[in-house]
């Protein structure tokens, strides 16, 4: 088939890698400059494991293009399907801003002939019937088709999806997925947009839940006659409960949640439908970076002014680049406000991004170097060089007190104990007190 892609983003690019390695002729349509510049040279614009390799061999076979322009690629030779892959950020009121959908829309709402069209961006209930009541010749053609995708499993999840979900008003649009998709070895739920788009937005908040849940269980295990770690595992192991999003840690920190859960309870209020659980899910999400601060003060004194304080990462995961919501992203100014001697190190991100992105705080190319007479380290990324470093060695280097704040409780517990160093985690890690019968097997820890 040939297939257009608009908007070229973590969502756009996947898709127009997968479809290009499942025999699709693709082109992708990008109206940024740069990021559109990136992708004729060969080079995706967004990190994500294995994308660049899976780029280079689909523009290799001939069956990925770049474009800037629908109208004269379409002219020149006709799309059969256009996927929109556009942002909907939140506006200032936390509503989905859906102005890159709507110009979308209209851009393939001008094509001759007509193609398919699929929504694939997530966009609040009712959207599609909004829309499309400017564009009604589109109705038999349309199908609203959420994305799921994980950063960092990027194009496994889109070839191996959980579920296709598929909104739309006409079967006849049906068969135009079903060659677009092939064989998804998964269940496929087919009912109308509005049905459709809440669901991408029930599934986000469900996650959001979950995230939130970890970490108020988290609060109530700060003591040290609790283990989180414990905890969690020990509740996860219910294949009712599942251990997926049940890592405490310093809140949502991908793009994705904050927005959709935002745009959800907006969509909700303006409705006048109370949502009790969705917006304690946001207010625990919202207080969660202040334990930071909460446990640098308990530690340094109230006055950090000062206080020497690496931050050990600035991603929110080491194998995503996008640091839209990243707790790094309010952290690292908030303790330049409070005048801490700040150093940030993060090994995928250049000095000159991260004097860009935390100006005030000094960028470290090397992890021994951040932490060099700092009396706090902050870790806010699973790097493995973190995880593996001898801490040890680092602590040695550390100034008094020698804290540690694990925002992710990724350290590993039995390698701190008996060092010269205050760790604090999101809920108590350390020590586990209880010792297991002997013979029993060692349970995995959550880290
Ligand atoms: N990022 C994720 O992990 C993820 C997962 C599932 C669903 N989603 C949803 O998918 C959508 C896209 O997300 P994303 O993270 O890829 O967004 P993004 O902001 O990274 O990318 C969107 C791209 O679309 C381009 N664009 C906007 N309007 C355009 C137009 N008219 N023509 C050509 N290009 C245009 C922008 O320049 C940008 O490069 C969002 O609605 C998001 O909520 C994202």
């Amino acid at each position: 088939m040939r297939v257009a892609i608009v908007g070229q983003g973590y969502v756009g690019v996947t898709g127009a890698v997968a479809l290009a390695r499942q025999g699709h002729q693709v082109t992708g349509i990008e109206r940024e400059p740069a990021r559109l510049a990136a992708l004729e040279a060969g080079r995706t614009p967004v990190s994500e494991p294995g994308l660049q390799e899976e780029l280079s061999l689909a523009m290799q076979t001939g069956r990925l293009n770049f474009a800037a322009d629908l109208k004269h690629t379409h002219v020149r030779e006709p799309f059969e399907a256009v996927l929109i892959t556009v942002g909907s950020p939140p506006d200032e009121t936390g509503a989905a801003d859906l102005s890159q959908v709507t110009s979308a829309l209209l851009d393939v709402a001008a094509l001759l002939p007509a193609p398919a069209v699929v929504l694939k961006s997530t966009v609040p209930p009712g959207t599609s019937t909004r829309l499309l009541q400017a564009h009604p010749q589109l109705r038999d053609r349309y199908a609203y088709n959420p994305e799921f995708l994980n950063q960092g499993s990027a194009l496994d999840d889109w070839t191996t999806p959980s579920r296709t979900v598929v909104g739309l008003w006409s079967q006849s649009v049906l068969p135009v997925l079903h060659r677009l998709y092939g064989e998804l070895a998964c269940p496929w739920v087919v009912t109308s947009p509005d049905t459709a788009e809440m669901i991408k937005y029930a599934s986000n908040s469900f996650l959001a839940m979950k995230i939130s849940f970890a970490n108020e269980m988290a609060r109530l295990c700060a003591t040290p006659d609790l283990n989180i770690d414990k905890v969690m595992q020990g509740a996860g192991l219910d294949p009712r409960i599942g251990h997926a999003f049940l890592q405490p840690g310093l809140g949502f920190g991908d793009s994705c949640l904050p927005k959709d859960t935002a745009a959800l309870a907006h969509w909700a209020a303006a409705r006048g439908v109370p949502t009790p659980l969705l917006d304690a899910a946001i207010a625990v999400n919202r207080a969660q970076p202040g334990l930071v601060g909460d446990m640098l003060r308990q530690e340094l004194g109230d006055d950090l002014a000062g206080s020497e304080i690496a931050v050990l990462g600035a991603r929110y995961e080491p194998w995503s680049d996008d640091m839209r919501a990243a707790p790094s992203r309010a952290l690292v100014p908030r303790l330049v406000a409070e005048a801490a001697a700040v150093r940030v190190w993060d090994p995928a991100t250049d000095a000159e991004h991260l004097r860009r992105l935390f100006p005030g705080a000094q960028p470290c190319l090397e992890l021994a170097t951040a932490v060099q007479g700092a009396r706090a380290v902050v870790i806010l990324t699973e790097w493995p060089e973190t995880i593996e470093a001898d801490w040890s060695l680092l602590a040695a280097r550390m100034a008094p007190p020698a804290v540690i704040v694990d925002g992710k409780n990724c350290l590993l517990p039995d390698r701190l104990t008996g060092l010269p160093l205050t760790y604090r985690s999101v809920g108590n890690r350390l020590p586990d007190l209880v010792a297991a019968p002997a013979g029993t097997p060692r349970p995995a820890t959550n880290a």
